[in-house]
């Protein structure tokens, strides 16, 4: 089967980075991508591609190559459908706000509209693919619909789940550790999975993609995901540990990481882990593992959560009592505001906590993050609907330059690890601020001694 036109449902952080690498790789395969949200695709199609809506190191230069050559943005959601033989679904997969499995679950409500919506559309055999992480056994659902609604037509669904982390989404694209692709086992399912093989192996060799059956597929994505988010809870249990001890979790880190059979990543100590995934997933894995009655299974991986949330409430807890038990009126300067460097992403970061906990006692937070705009940091307070619009607008400064951010505040704390903070004149920030100067370094990336000797009172995790 010879692929020449693909559809992605969804312009999101996964269905534009992930289609922009195919269509750069395979200049033969048109790939459209469509989203409801039209501001999104205007910004997709941006004439300078530097204002793309989803900023990732090396994705504008591949837009500004395939873009108009054989990759498409477009809210025609119908005609791209109709004319594909490959359709990814990429729409977002949210935790479930209401009803049966509320805060737990995955909300499907979208995935049943894309399915809905192809069944409709439909007219000749094409192949689904689940490309958002979804709950096990999801692919039987989007089955059951396009078969019992659609216009005859035959379809295949395949679950290929996407591994790529942001502010690496392209390397990991360009150079994936594997591709996953989950398929029926009969003749038919093959010839599909055949089809997807085909498009990846025009740029990874053949020996990284993986075939398995549908389920075996959807559940390696949650299981990866909770795999990794687990480490980050354990080494910041131990960050805790460390604090009381007089050991340093980084030292510790280190040691354990030259095992070879722990490995040295994931095992950096930070304020929490956030993005669109961890949480998520293991909240879904969790619901899962309680509908089929597997309590233990469901309260083993809940403890990852429940070790990240404290470890957000740690940090704001220490600012604190560290500012002599109170904040309130006090200037509190956040460095960085992203879940993680290099992304403007800000999905469950802890900054966002750790800014609502402050604010709960009265601290004035100002902020400077390279990538992140004002609104963005502002529909996340609002989101978590503490106080009203007015109160978070009063209490959250913007700024567009760090220095200017931390003159004359009390306390400065890093929220994510972007390289140049590490770069600063700390001289001249310490000049600027209310002595005593206090750093709270929620990523350990500042240096300690240099800090402490400029005079600053520094505060890393786990040490
Ligand atoms: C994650 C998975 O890595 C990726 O495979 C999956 O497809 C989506 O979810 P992402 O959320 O983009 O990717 O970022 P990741 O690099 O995994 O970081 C997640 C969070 O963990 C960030 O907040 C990061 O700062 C934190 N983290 C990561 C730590 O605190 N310590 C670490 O050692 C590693
Ligand atoms: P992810 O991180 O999984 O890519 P995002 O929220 O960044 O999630 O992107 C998902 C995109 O899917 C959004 O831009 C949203 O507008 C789009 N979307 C959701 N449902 C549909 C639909 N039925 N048709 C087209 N686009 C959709």
């Amino acid at each position: 089967m010879e692929i020449t036109k693909i559809c992605c449902i969804g312009a999101g952080y996964v269905g534009g980075p992930t289609m922009a690498v195919i269509a750069q790789k395979c200049p033969h395969i048109q790939v459209t991508v469509v989203d409801l949200n039209e501001q999104r695709i205007k910004d997709w199609n941006d004439p300078n591609t530097d204002n793309i809506p989803i900023y990732e190191p090396g994705l504008a230069e591949i837009v500004a190559e395939a873009r108009g050559r054989n990759l498409f943005f477009s809210t025609e959601v119908e005609k791209a459908i109709d004319e594909a033989q490959i359709i990814f679904i990429s729409v977002n997969t949210p935790t479930k706000t209401y009803g049966k499995g509320k805060g737990m679950a995955a909300d499907l409500k979208y995935i049943e509209l894309c399915a809905r919506q192809i069944a409709k559309v439909a007219k000749q055999n094409k192949i689904v693919v689940e490309k958002s992480t979804l709950p096990v056994r999801t692919a039987e659902a989007i089955k059951s619909i396009l078969d019992n609604t659609g216009n005859g037509v035959q379809f295949q669904i395949l679950s290929n789940p996407e591994f790529l982390a942001e502010g690496t989404a392209v390397t990991d694209l360009l150079n994936p550790d594997r591709i996953l692709i989950g398929g029926d086992t009969t003749p038919e399912g093959e010839i599909a999975i055949n089809a997807l093989v085909n498009v990846y192996a025009n740029w990874v060799n053949r020996d990284k993609i993986l075939t398995t059956n549908v389920w075996s597929s959807e559940l390696s994505k949650l299981t990866a995901n909770a795999f990794l988010a687990q480490r980050i809870s354990s080494i910041n249990a131990m960050s805790e540990l460390c604090e009381k001890t007089g050991a340093d979790v980084n030292e510790v880190a280190k040691a354990i990481g030259m095992d070879s059979r722990i490995g040295p990543k994931f095992l950096k100590a930070s304020v929490g882990f956030g993005g669109s995934c961890f949480q998520k997933d293991i909240l879904n894995l969790v619901y899962i593992a309680k509908t089929y009655g597997l309590n233990e299974v469901a309260d083993y991986w809940e403890q990852v959560i429940i070790m990240n949330d404290h470890q957000k409430r740690r940090f704001s807890n220490k600012i604190v009592q560290t500012l002599y038990n109170t904040v309130a009126d006090k200037k509190i300067t956040f460095l960085g505001w992203a879940f993680k460097k290099d992304t403007n992403d800000t999905r469950e970061s802890a900054a966002i906590y750790v800014a609502d906990d402050l604010i709960n006692e009265q601290a004035k937070i100002s902020v400077y993050d390279p990538k992140v705009s004002r609104n963005k940091m502002l529909s996340d307070l609002d989101y978590l609907e503490t106080r009203s619009v007015q109160e978070n607008i009063n209490s959250l400064t913007i700024f567009n330059d760090a220095y200017d951010a931390c003159k004359d505040s009390h306390a400065i704390a890093v929220l994510t690890e972007w390289d140049e903070f590490t770069t600063y004149d700390w001289q001249k920030i310490y000049q600027s601020m209310h002595k005593p100067a206090f750093v709270f370094d929620g990523r350990n990336i500042l240096d300690a001694k240099k800090l402490e000797s400029i005079g600053f009172v520094y505060k890393g995790i786990g040490s």
